[in-house]
């Protein structure tokens, strides 16, 4: 099983978007998925289901069916995560539904960080409760986990990386998407090295997480048509990513540098899909599946089926860099 997390400390560069996406695709490729929400916004949730189902997720007591619900033994300090409950989308398709909540987390998470180095094995269960969270999905039957969290470099956010193998990096061309990847590089670079520092002082009987966060690649979100700034910009943060990405996320030389286009990091030039997006989450499905009773007639009928193949080679693409077999 495989596990990759969205990620930018960035939002509104599509991430939410992408999980949502891909979790169809791939299914729809008979690859069993599990979409994680683990962003406190619960944004990935509210795109699966709809007001009812959520409204039995989120009653006013507690909500032993989300996220938030399984880490409740962790939060209460009485115990380790619940089996966490897989709210059936399709067969092939499953989410691990998130949860306002879990916002309450974090403080837990901030505090549990340093007391590692103590070798505080509590501190060691709440540091690696998302990495079980996730790894449930095995017993689920999942091949794969795509894992949506928030726009920050916060304590949740770190713990929810560690539990990830891989990561995509979702970025629009614009100067907060670059000034997001060089503060998230060096930042992600900090946490392997304390990772490993940190493993080496835990405890044998609980199951830890490698931490490699390993970085897959990047997804450029277009520019809308409709934005009103001038192509020129665009271009302009545009031929930054190749050199920004080597060098603050991979650490690596930047000699001889290819256009975004040409390079083998970046995984998608995702188009802006303006109306059939907001069409697409009116009726809860991905706007590749949109039919014409949907709202999808004239020329958004060959949009629709370019947005299926535009997914479909980017889903290919993350299968092949993370080693899954995709046909
Ligand atoms: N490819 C796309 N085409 C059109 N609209 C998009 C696309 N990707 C995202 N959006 C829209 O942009 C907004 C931000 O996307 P979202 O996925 O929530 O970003 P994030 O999770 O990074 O904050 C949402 O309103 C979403 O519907
Ligand atoms: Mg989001």
């Amino acid at each position: 099983m495989k596990t990759i997390a969205f990620f930018n400390n960035k939002s509104g560069v599509g991430k939410t978007s992408l999980v949502y996406h891909l979790s169809w695709m791939f299914a729809d490729h008979g690859i069993k998925t599990l979409a994680a929400d683990i962003d406190p916004q619960a944004n990935l949730t509210a795109m699966f289901l709809n007001e009812d189902r959520l409204e039995n997720l989120w009653p006013d007591s507690e909500h032993p069916d989300t996220v938030y619900g399984a880490i409740q033994p962790i939060m209460r300090g009485i115990g380790d995560i619940a089996k966490p409950h897989v709210e059936m989308i399709t067969q092939k398709l499953g989410l691990l539904a998130g949860d306002l909540g879990l916002s309450r987390f974090e403080d837990k998470l901030s505090d549990a960080w340093p007391r590692c180095h103590n070798r505080d094995e509590s501190a060691f269960r709440t540091m690696t409760a998302f990495h079980r969270l996730v790894q449930s999905g095995e017993d689920w039957g999942a091949e794969i986990v795509l894992i949506d969290i928030g726009p920050n470099l916060g304590a949740i956010n770190r713990s929810a990386l560690l539990a990830s193998d891989q990561i995509c990096l979702p970025l629009a061309p614009d100067l907060f998407s670059l000034q997001g990847m060089k503060n998230l590089g060096p930042t992600l670079q900090d946490w392997r090295v304390i990772w490993a520092e940190l493993l080496l002082k835990a405890p044998a009987n609980i199951p830890m997480p490698k931490g490699t966060m390993h970085p897959v690649g990047y997804i450029v979100m277009q520019h809308s048509v409709l934005d009103s700034r001038p192509v020129m910009a665009y271009r302009r943060w545009m031929n930054r990513i190749p050199h920004v990405y080597r060098d603050s996320v991979l650490n690596e030389p930047t000699h001889s540098l290819p256009s975004v286009e040409q390079d083998p990091y970046c995984l998608s030039l995702l188009k802006h899909y303006r109306s059939l997006m907001a069409m697409a989450m009116e009726v809860r499905k991905p706007i590749f599946f949109l039919k014409s009773a949907d709202g999808a007639i004239g020329a958004h009928i060959e949009a629709v089926k370019n947005c299926y193949d535009d997914f479909q080679k980017l889903a290919a693409r993350i299968s092949a860099n993370v080693g899954i077999a995709f046909s």
